[in-house]
């Protein structure tokens, strides 16, 4: 899909903030610094979503208004270790009840840092999508790192690592360099029937 144009037009902190489900939506999940809101950026082909070297920048659900038509939601990082108790508590929530209830959802795109094996979260994500029945796919990012051979080996590790949950698309995608944009564009496309 093409983007016209895209505009913040929520920031939730509270379930009872989402906006009306009354548009297709898909949601961008990851742990914290792994490149959620870069993508989101590149995606949409301009600098909206808040970009950090420090873990932790999004910590509330955000909602971007694309094409007058769709939502792009950059969702809240895990796995933060400098967070609170009381913090993982509450994101817990706050997605547990997002990911429950929110029938609008098409999709939920999940950011894997091409560079590591994924973490226990990681696998814990794929479960609570999948019990949910909630469709997934994978983009491996921050793919500009890894040399060729490199990122042929951990490509297919990451995805045999997966293999025992199910079939998935897994994207290659670097938010410096742009790989991977014409196929994350179109899967999003797809998934959202454009
Ligand atoms: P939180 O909001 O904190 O959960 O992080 P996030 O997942 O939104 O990550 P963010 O987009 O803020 O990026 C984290 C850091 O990784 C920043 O320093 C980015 O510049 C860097 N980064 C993100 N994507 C890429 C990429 O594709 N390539 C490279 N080289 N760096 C990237
Ligand atoms: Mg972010």
């Amino acid at each position: 899909m093409k983007v016209y144009n895209a505009q913040l037009i929520k920031t939730v902190y509270d379930i009872e903030d989402l906006p009306p489900a009354d548009k297709k939506e898909i949601a961008f999940a990851g742990r914290s610094n792994v490149g959620k809101s870069s993508f989101l950026n590149a995606v949409l082909g301009i600098k909206i979503a808040k970009v950090s070297s420090t873990p932790g920048k999004t910590r509330s659900i955000n909602y971007y208004l694309v094409n007058n038509k769709y939502y792009f939601v950059d969702l809240p990082g895990y796995g933060f270790a400098n967070v609170s108790k009381q913090e993982k508590e509450r994101w817990n929530i706050l997605m547990n009840e997002y990911f429950k209830n929110r029938f609008s959802l098409n999709a939920v795109s999940l950011l894997i840092d091409h560079r590591h094996m994924p973490q226990k979260l990681d696998y814990t994500m794929v479960e609570w999508l999948k019990d949910l029945g909630i469709p997934f796919f994978f983009i491996l990012t921050k793919s500009d790192k890894l040399k060729k051979s490199e990122k042929a080996k951990l490509f297919g590790e990451i995805k045999n690592s997966f293999s025992s949950y199910g079939e998935y698309i897994y994207l290659p995608f670097s938010s410096k360099t742009k790989e991977g944009l014409k196929e994350v564009s179109k899967t999003i496309g797809d998934i959202l029937g454009e």
